[in-house]
């Protein structure tokens, strides 16, 4: 009898998340400068909270909705696809989710047989990876250029496929590292996969957060695609609502109802107080999407000035979306891995990071930086840094 007779093989399988074992030794120390959460740090717009204690003084959130969400909700969502991300759809092709995540794992269940390949650009968000494993599929990583901004390497995935991939996941803007994939290069995936009959899960939760002169690049907005895609998004990011676990996605007709059987027996629906939270969000203002993003992108500015002032520890390439970055640790003589680097870095000069192992062994050899938090403690962090690497 196995050791662990209890727990499945699945389940087994899964490491523990190196950014929860960052927070636990943050926590057992006192006033640590903490940049291990992708987590925004706003709090919610006041619009958007009113809305949901209004729908909850008229005694609207008791009960479920429809599985697939509020009819209102999805009728919204529809417009902002339209509007945001060129994809024409209805509808019925709309899924109300329990945050992004969920809606990942419920497109991933239906879609994955036990052994089929999936290929993932890495490093990439170690939720995937994990995804994979639980639905009981083999997640394939398939290393991104980083000497070009961690682009996706298309040939490399083209050599990746054999008669068992099913399907291609990807984050675009990219937690970890930032990289937003360029149109182009997501043409190009999008003529693999119709190649290979693969299908493409797509992770858009950073969609709004784009700088320079990057543009988000939806790859269901090309209609050859409709098909093969199945477009995951979420309030979390663009709204400040992580606790409220509210996000959509979007598929095929035929798919939604095969999805939708997955995401029953984990949901039932999405909280109903979230569903009219996200309503009133995206029926509201737009202009705290607008002060997020500026917010972002003077924060990623001050880290990168900060960067440059420790480039004999650090190498990085300025991330063109997201709130995250993925420097290289110039490693010195003793020093072996991130998670030892990480871990001395909180221990000796109180400054929480993630290692980059977490989020694939192609990540090794970085560590993840989160500017999705104040000024103040961005500065705390690297005036920290500058003296302990000094
Ligand atoms: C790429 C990515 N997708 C999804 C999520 C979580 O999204 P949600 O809160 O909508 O489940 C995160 C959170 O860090 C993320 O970085």
């Amino acid at each position: 009898m196995k050791d662990n007779w209890r727990i499945s093989d699945r389940v087994m399988q899964i490491k523990k998340s190196a950014i929860h074992e960052m927070t636990r030794l943050s926590k057992e120390m006192k006033d640590v400068a903490f940049l291990s959460w992708a987590k925004p740090t706003s709090d919610t717009p006041e619009h958007i909270k009113e809305a949901a204690i209004s729908a909850i003084k008229k005694g609207l959130v008791g009960g479920y909705s429809v599985s697939s969400g509020l009819l209102e909700l999805r009728e919204e969502i529809v417009k902002k696809l339209k509007r945001d991300n060129d994809m024409n759809v209805n509808v019925s092709e709309i899924l109300v989710t329990v945050g992004a995540v969920e809606g990942l794992s419920a497109a991933i269940m239906a879609l994955i047989d036990p052994g089929d390949e999936v290929i993932l650009p890495s490093p990439t968000y170690s939720t995937h990876i994990r995804q994979v494993i639980i639905a009981s599929g083999k997640p394939i990583l398939v290393p991104t250029i980083e000497g070009e901004g961690f682009i996706l390497d298309i040939e490399g995935i083209k050599k990746a496929i054999t008669p068992r991939t099913k399907a291609i996941m990807y984050c675009s803007p990219s937690n970890p590292t930032g990289t937003v994939f360029a149109e182009e290069q997501l043409r190009q995936l999008a003529e693999i996969a119709l190649e290979h009959n693969l299908m493409v899960i797509t992770d858009e939760a950073y969609e709004y957060f784009v700088y320079d002169n990057h543009e988000h690049f939806s790859i269901a907005s090309i209609p050859e695609m409709r098909k093969n895609v199945v477009s995951c998004f979420t309030f979390t990011k663009t709204y400040a609502m992580t606790g409220w676990r509210i996000g959509y996605l979007h598929a095929d007709e035929e798919l939604i109802p095969q999805i939708t059987k997955a995401h029953i027996p984990f949901a039932i629906c999405a909280p109903l107080v979230s569903q009219y939270a996200a309503l009133a969000a995206l029926k509201g203002p737009s202009d705290c999407v607008v002060k997020f993003r500026n917010k972002y992108l003077s924060a990623r500015n001050l880290m990168c000035k900060h960067l440059d002032d420790l480039s004999s520890v650090f190498e990085y390439k300025k991330p063109g979306g997201s709130y995250l970055m993925f420097p290289k640790i110039l490693l010195k003589e003793g020093e072996t891995d991130s998670t030892t680097f990480c871990k001395k870095l909180l221990r000796e000069a109180k400054v929480s990071t993630t290692p980059g192992i977490a989020f694939g062994p192609t990540g090794e050899g970085h560590l993840r930086l989160s500017f999705c938090v104040s000024e103040e403690m961005i500065n705390k962090a690297f005036d920290r840094m500058e003296t302990y690497f000094k």
